[in-house]
């Protein structure tokens, strides 16, 4: 009923479907109070285009009327809303008031004969300042009574929401993931960060986030119960959030609040507005202060609701272009309490790093120090810190380059003269750490853009602690090369150390090597870089233009296959799938049976079938982990099939 469409790392673009329409993740649903109606459903339909709504069954529950017109119309027909509708159970009344006076098979079995799209079990609200052992408590009974609504509604029509509680402790949510996710129900809210949001809490909201996804895995749509304020939602949906409830459009309005990306504003202490929402557009402060106190309460809720769509939007497109990293750079600044989140991620690194494409179609841009910790720069570091072989067996040179040198190789290669003639590796210090010459062209070290030519000098020095470097000497000109007392005359080449670097980073150790054993031939463009990769006569691969990767041939496949011991791009599907592939159709998550868990979105795999057969080279979509949740949808992109 989820199907991820588009994706950024744990970001995702998604299609949720129910009895009354698909929406599109992420998305936002606007609380509406069933007592008071603020904004028309039609008006939010119509004019702000909302595609699904969230309204609280036990406050029609409990009121003898609203209860008779719900039970015999239906919720949509009382809302006059034809779309997703979900129905929350009572929980945050208990967190508001102390108690609820239902029973949670009651308050469930309404909103199934209500004809609510997403019902909600009435889980148990842990509080942040609960004990571990209370809120383990509360967490368990959530679990079972999930366990009870799973077993009275599966396969019956409507969603069933399965929150995830367990107060600040990691474990614990981490544990309710685990469980839900067994539970193999089709929505899952992460309860219980009202009280987080409303104090500014937002490094415990991201320990909450993160542990709760470990736990559920892929599994979606994840829901942020009542993170309505636009300032969280790009930091949210980084994270994985696809759906997120609002009443804080409403609750703000009627304290005379404007919600803004970058914070909230009070309208008494605004001469400009500074938005270009229909209603601000129509008023000005004057006039919204003039107006009587429901019209104001009104047209603030307006605004808020605006400014709420514009930012999801913007922060869809930022899925799309690849640049949701940057949004959520930028929009942190709103306050220190969201900045000091980039540092809780950093500490996350290992689990983000599963869902990081190894490169981008755009740029790398720098928004400022924090940048320096995201995944996609990390990568690169930790694998050149640790990973990367120094291809040649003499000395390594390094160079100090400025950005506007790029690409650094093209530039040396004339300083140099021939690099074929010495046994040399060469190292740049770039703004990213100190990177070697020969990866100067992929992701992200010539895609980006630094506010600072400044190396990180610890990285350096943790580059010269590693054992095989005994000898860096810092190039000085032509003359650091007349230094240099053996020319040597059999060094590997640059355009092969390329390759070879390249080929370790991009597949796995070994990979380099045994596509470089033979006789290498290369075919240029007119600026004399690599297109094509010939290898004994055959096109084993092709340079992706724009972010310096390749894109596997048939037979550089085929030797990948052949000559490596424990090939890390495997994607194993069934008979009937390898047949399809083969003859170039996509791979879909439901035939995959096996995969390697070192794919990540965007890498170039092989397809095979159970018994080791090459069928085809895609390019991943899902990680294994979010195959193994979806039974739906494309694992990966064929690039070519191998019919037989
Ligand atoms: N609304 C805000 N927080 C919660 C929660 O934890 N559970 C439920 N059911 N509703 C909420
Ligand atoms: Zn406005």
């Amino acid at each position: 009923m989820f199907e991820i469409k588009k994706r950024d790392g744990l970001a995702r673009i998604g299609e949720f479907t129910t009895p009354s329409g698909t929406v599109e993740t992420p998305a936002i649903m606007p609380v509406i109070n069933p007592n008071f109606e603020l904004i028309s459903t039609e008006k939010l339909k119509e004019e702000f285009d909302i595609q699904v709504l969230i309204t609280n069954s036990y406050i029609i529950y409990q009121s003898e009327e609203l209860k008779e017109e719900a039970l015999e119309e239906g919720i949509h027909s009382m809302l006059d809303f034809s779309g997703p509708i979900m129905t929350d159970s009572g929980t945050f009344q208990s967190h508001v008031y102390g108690d609820v006076v239902v029973e949670p098979e009651e308050i469930l079995s309404f909103q199934k004969k209500i004809g609510s799209d997403i019902s909600t079990i009435l889980d148990e609200f842990t509080e942040p300042d609960e004990t571990e052992l209370d809120a383990e408590k509360k967490m368990e009974k959530t679990v079972q009574r999930a366990k009870k609504a799973k077993e009275e509604f599966a396969g019956k029509e409507g969603h069933t929401a399965f929150p995830i509680q367990g107060s600040v402790y990691p474990h614990l949510r981490e544990r309710c993931g685990e469980l839900m996710k067994e539970l193999d129900g089709d929505f899952y809210p992460i309860g219980g960060v009202v009280p987080l949001m409303e104090d500014y809490k937002f490094s415990e909201l991201v320990k909450v986030i993160v542990s709760s996804k470990k736990g559920l895995g892929a599994k979606g749509p994840v829901h942020l119960f009542g993170a309505g304020h636009p300032m969280i939602y790009s930091l949210a949906v980084l994270l994985g959030c696809d759906l997120f409830d609002s009443s804080s459009y409403a609750k703000y309005a009627k304290r005379g609040d404007l919600m803004y990306p970058e914070g909230t504003k009070n309208l008494s202490d605004l001469e400009h507005l500074g938005c270009e929402c229909p209603v601000c557009t129509s008023h000005t402060t004057e006039e919204l202060k003039d107006l009587s106190e429901d019209k104001r309460e009104e047209l603030l809720a307006e605004h808020n609701l605006w400014i709420s769509r514009k930012e999801m939007e913007k922060v869809k497109q930022s899925i799309v272009e690849g640049t949701l990293w940057e949004l959520v750079e930028r929009r942190v600044r709103g306050h220190p309490e969201l900045l000091k989140t980039l540092k809780v991620l950093d500490d996350r690194y290992e689990y983000l790093e599963k869902f990081e494409p190894r490169s981008r179609k755009r740029a790398l841009f720098d928004t400022g120090s924090e940048t320096y910790w995201r995944p996609a720069i990390k990568r690169i570091q930790d694998w050149i810190m640790s990973e990367y072989e120094p291809p040649a067996d003499g000395p390594t040179i390094l160079f100090e380059m400025d950005q506007d040198k790029k690409p650094y190789n093209r530039h040396l290669r004339e300083e140099l003269g021939s690099m074929e003639d010495h046994e040399l590796n060469y190292l740049v210090e770039t703004p990213i750490g100190p990177v070697p010459l020969e990866m100067d062209e992929i992701y992200p070290v010539a895609q980006s853009i630094f506010s600072s030519d400044k190396m990180p000098e610890k990285l350096l020095t943790r580059y010269k602690e590693r054992k095989d470097i005994d000898n860096m000497i810092r190039w000085e000109g032509k003359k650091t090369l007349d230094s240099l007392s053996q020319p040597h005359q059999e060094g590997i080449s640059f355009d092969e150390m390329k390759i070879k670097t390249t080929a370790d980073y991009q597949f796995c150790k070994e990979a380099g090597k045994v596509l470089t054993d033979g006789t290498l031939e290369f075919v240029k463009n007119n600026k004399g870089r690599i297109k094509n990769v010939m290898l004994d006569g055959e096109h084993i691969l092709s340079v992706r233009h724009y972010d310096g990767f390749f894109t596997l041939k048939k037979p550089g496949a085929q030797i990948l296959w052949a000559k490596l011991s424990s090939p890390k791009m495997r994607i194993e599907v069934t008979d009937e799938s390898a047949k399809f592939n083969s003859e170039g159709k996509n791979v879909f998550a439901k035939f995959v049976t096996e995969m390697s868990g070192e794919l990540r979105p965007g890498d170039e795999a092989i397809v095979v079938t159970q018994d080791d057969e090459i069928a085809a080279t895609a390019r991943v979509f899902l990680t294994k982990e979010e195959v193994q949740a979806f039974k739906r949808g494309l694992a990966a992109r064929t690039r070519e099939g191998f019919e037989t």
